[in-house]
Formats: structure tokens, sequence, C-alpha cells
């Protein structure tokens, strides 16, 4: 997963336009390796949340200087149940993970809550079609979803400004406009 993910992760950044002092926050950081990348990169504070347990302990050594600089913060937790302070964030980022969401309303009204006014989301998604191609996606826990969906999904939630960009999958990219 890790190096199929670098050059995602990569484009990913570039599109977050990070600038000093960001406060950022990436749900399901897997193995840290883009926390690592920000941090290392940007004089701004990253943190983020991931429900296993694994991935917490492998992105909290791989993140561990940068953890006690307090510059990362690592959480171990379900977003959905987490509690997110209003305004918070300059930008949101989540790779490869909203197929683990039954639903995209909830977290995406949360996501806009954290974010400060002017924010920007950022998700990364394989779409459906190419999904129910890949053997290891036929499992139930797979939300298949289309970017027309999830496009949906993030104006009922607020967002505005929606662009994306294709390359094997879509990096989408919004904004919160309104206070
Ligand atoms: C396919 S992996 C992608 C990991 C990383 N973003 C990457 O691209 O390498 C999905 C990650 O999201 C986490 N995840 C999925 N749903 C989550 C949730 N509701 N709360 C916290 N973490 C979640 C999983 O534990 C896993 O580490």
């Amino acid at each position: 997963m890790i190096f199929g993910n670098r050059a995602t992760y990569d484009k990913m950044i570039s599109e977050l336009e990070i600038k000093a002092y960001d406060r950022i926050f990436e749900i399901g950081y897997g193995h840290g390796l883009g926390v690592r990348k920000i941090s290392s990169k940007f004089d701004c504070f990253v943190s983020g949340i991931d429900y296993s347990e694994l991935m917490f302990n492998e992105a909290t050594k791989r993140n561990r200087k940068y953890i006690e600089n307090k510059k990362v913060e690592l959480y171990l937790g379900d977003f959905l149940d987490s509690e997110l302070i209003s305004n918070q964030y300059d930008k949101i980022f989540c790779i490869n993970v909203i197929y683990f969401w039954d639903r995209l309303d909830k977290p995406f009204s949360k996501i806009i809550y954290g974010l400060k006014k002017g924010g920007t989301f950022c998700l990364y998604m394989v779409h459906s079609d190419d999904l129910k191609k890949a053997k290891y996606t036929q499992y139930d826990i797979f939300n298949k979803y289309t970017l027309d969906h999830v496009v949906d999904n993030l104006k009922l939630a607020g967002f505005s400004d929606i662009k994306y960009k294709f390359n094997k999958g879509y990096l989408i990219k919004c904004r919160k406009l309104t206070a």
C-alpha cells in the first residue's frame, strides 16, 4: 500500500497548496507517510485520526521526531464518532478512505464544520467502476462511490468551488466559503 500511494500523496500535497503555519488534518493517515512528507517540508501543524491500532503505531513511529517537536499529533479513533472543534483547520484531506463510510453526509458535514472559512478539503478516491474490477474491493465493507454522488454530497454539506482531476482516481478539491 505504502509505495503505491507515494505518488498520490505527492499530488495531494501539491493540491493542498500548504502555507506556513497552516493547520492540517488527515483522516485515515495509514502508515503516516503523508503526515511525515508534510511535516518534513513545511512549517505547519499536522494532526490526524485513524482507527487502526496497527496504523497508529506505525505512523507514530514514522513521525516520532515531529510528534516530540509538537508539529504532529496523531489520534487513534473513529473519525465518524470523533468531535472536531469548529473552524480549526486550514486544510483537511483523506486518501482512499471514503469507501469505509456507509454515508457521506455525516462525515462531510463534520469536515466543513472543522474547517476555517476559506479552508480546503481534498479527497482522493478510485471511481466505483474501477473499484468493481478489483478483487480486494468485493467485500461488503467497500462502498463504491461515483464521482457524481460524492460531488452531490459535497454540495449538500455546503462546499463550494468543487473541482477535480483524474489520474487513476479522482482528486477532488473544494472549499468552505461561508462562515
Ligand atoms: C486504504 S487505507 C489508506 C491509508 C492512507 N490514507 C494511504 O493512502 O496510504 C484507509 C485508512 O483509513 C482508515 N479509516 C477508514 N475509516 C476510518 C474512520 N472512520 N476513522 C478513522 N480511520 C479510518 C483505515 O484504518 C486505514 O488506515
